[in-house]
């Protein structure tokens, strides 16, 4: 692991989108502070949906052979990543879930009482949107239900929040508030 690589992940199906804008402020930081990124777009990857073999809980890999292993390479390769979703019915979408399913033994170890987990010394970093306004974004649960699900997965493996920035009432904004770039911006140092 290079404490200076990053694994920016892309889970949005626009690539001009809000969510986008995000992730890419996110790496034009994190370039200009010194980081190398590796960007991933999910929705160009070729994953096929966790079966729930749970062989991987041994192997600490995915035994179907598709995309899943170059990201686990990088993933191993980066002390930090960034994880750019959208809210997705209170939740994040599909693709990523399933993102999250196919690393089950990648992130994790099972035991008889809590989880082992297998990435710590790994950091993360959470960027959604959603159009619900704030503060109703959060109080019914909408950027906060997406929130809750990626770090769900994050803290499991053992890895340490950096920041979790939302971009509310997405749809009435053309570009990237202010507010919303020195938050994220504020991630890199
Ligand atoms: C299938 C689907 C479900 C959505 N669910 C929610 C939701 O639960 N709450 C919300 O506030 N916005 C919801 N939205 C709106 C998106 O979160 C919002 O448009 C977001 O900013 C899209 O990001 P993008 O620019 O990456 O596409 C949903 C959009 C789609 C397509």
């Amino acid at each position: 692991m290079n404490e200076k690589n990053v694994l920016a992940i892309l889970g949005s199906p626009h690539v001009n989108g809000i969510t986008a804008a995000m992730y890419n402020c996110a790496i034009r930081k994190a370039e200009q502070t010194g980081y190398t990124v590796t960007k991933i777009n999910l929705y160009e990857k070729n994953l096929s949906f966790c079966t729930g073999c749970r062989t991987c809980i041994n192997t600490h890999i995915c035994i179907q052979e598709d995309d899943i292993q170059e990201i686990v390479a990088i993933l191993h390769e980066s002390q930090t990543v960034i994880l750019a979703a959208p809210v997705y019915w209170a939740n994040v979408p599909a693709p990523v879930k399933n993102l999250f399913d196919r690393l089950l033994g990648t992130a994790m170890e099972e035991t008889n009482t809590f989880p082992k987990p297998r990435l710590q010394g790994k950091k993360y970093i959470l960027l959604t949107s959603c159009n619900t306004p704030a503060p109703f974004s959060w109080i019914f649960g909408q950027s906060r239900g997406a929130i809750r699900n990626m770090d769900e997965f994050f803290k499991t493996a053992g890895m340490k929040p950096i920041g979790k920035i939302v971009c509310s009432n997405a749809a009435n904004k053309k570009e990237l508030p202010e507010h919303i770039i020195k938050k994220i911006e504020k991630c890199f140092k």
